[in-house]
């Protein structure tokens, strides 16, 4: 049985990734310094898979401690998630975005190189892309300069593991994923945003709730059929199976280049409105909400080609966006 580190395996895709690998049967450990998830998380899983996980408290920061694991564990392939991922905050905090979401990942590479731990899968991010000149985005659309110290770390982190590729025993696929929604059937994990959501999803499920007043809609005058934002919304379900399928194509050595890239997305556009309607539709809830200003640094519309994703690792997203935002509200209702 392969033994599968998932860095920041307590967070929101860490979490459901974990539950999917259990099931296909791989032994898992779990690395989180907790900074944006709950302990509790780990119980979850438990409840879910009725497999406790092995779980490690650590920040892969602390390089002596990343020195400490891999010297006393034998690991057959990472999935790494451990990250900060609040645009707003690393525009504050540029540099510990640069520390953690870096420094961390070069800590972490080294100790696989040292311990030759040759299989990665890296968390990365449609950010990359920015507004994209054509519409749907393939693998091979020009990344545009970060509009954030987040996305930046996105970026480097890919030119990173890319670069380690090319000198060490380290064969790695980058999955770019467009926007994670929705929660496990069980609805015992989820996403557990810390204070006042920032994304679109969580924002609903709370104003639903009762715990926000009104939902606001970043923008009605974008150049789209209702002059909302379009994304790609994937169900976290469909992402966790994904990771499998790329860890799978690592060990099997199916690979066809030492680094490759895939976006992770349903390949259709939804606007802000139709995720609103959707979602009404669903829980059978009105939602309060006004149409205001368009926040800064957001693109009009992002959505995958996902042909390759498709071809190549035979993944294809299969949870509609209805099936992802009642999964998100049961999760709600249990909070
Ligand atoms: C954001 C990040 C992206 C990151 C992703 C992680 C930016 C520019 N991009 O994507 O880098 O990888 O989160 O999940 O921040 N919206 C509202 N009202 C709200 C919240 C959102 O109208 O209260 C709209 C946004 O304007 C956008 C859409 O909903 O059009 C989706 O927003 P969000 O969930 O924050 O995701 P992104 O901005 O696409």
């Amino acid at each position: 049985m392969k033994k599968v580190l998932v860095t920041g395996g307590l967070g929101y895709i860490g979490s459901h990734t974990v539950v999917a690998l259990q099931e296909e049967g791989f032994e898992v450990a779990i690395i989180d310094d907790l900074s944006n998830a709950k302990i509790e998380v780990l119980e979850n899983i438990r409840s879910i898979t009725h497999k406790a996980p092995a779980y490690h408290q650590i920040d892969l920061k602390d390089k002596a401690a990343v020195q400490q694991f891999f010297a006393t564990q034998a690991i057959d392939g990472v999935i790494h998630f451990a990250a900060s991922k609040a645009v707003g905050e690393s525009v504050q905090k540029p540099l510990a975005y640069y520390e953690n979401n870096l420094g961390g990942l070069v800590n972490l590479l080294q100790e696989m190189d040292r311990h030759k731990t040759t299989h990665l899968i890296f968390s990365s991010s449609c950010t990359v892309y920015g507004q994209a000149d054509a519409l749907p985005i393939t693998e091979s659309a020009p990344i545009k300069p970060a509009e954030s110290p987040y996305g930046n770390t996105k970026q480097v982190g890919e030119e990173i593991i890319k670069d380690q590729t090319a000198v060490a025993d380290l064969k790695a696929i980058s999955l770019r994923y467009f926007n994670p929604i929705g929660a496990h059937e069980s609805a015992k994990i989820g996403e557990l945003p810390i204070g006042v959501p920032q994304n679109l999803v969580p924002f609903i499920t709370q104003t639903a709730a009762g715990i926000r007043k009104e939902l606001s809609v970043f923008g009605s005058d974008y150049n789209t059929p209702d002059g909302t934002a379009i994304r790609d919304y994937i169900h976290v379900i469909d992402l966790a199976r994904a990771h499998i399928v790329a860890l799978k194509r690592l060990f099997n050595k199916d690979q066809k280049a030492p680094y490759e890239v895939f976006n992770l997305g349903t390949g259709k556009g939804c606007s802000v409105l139709e995720v609103i309607q959707s979602f009404e539709k669903v829980s059978g809830k009105k939602l309060n909400y006004k149409m205001v200003a368009r926040r800064a640094g957001d693109i009009t519309a992002a959505y995958a080609d996902t042909t390759t994703a498709n071809k190549v690792l035979g993944w294809k997203a299969a949870l509609s966006l209805e099936t992802a935002l009642l999964s998100a509200w049961k999760w709600q209702q249990t909070l």
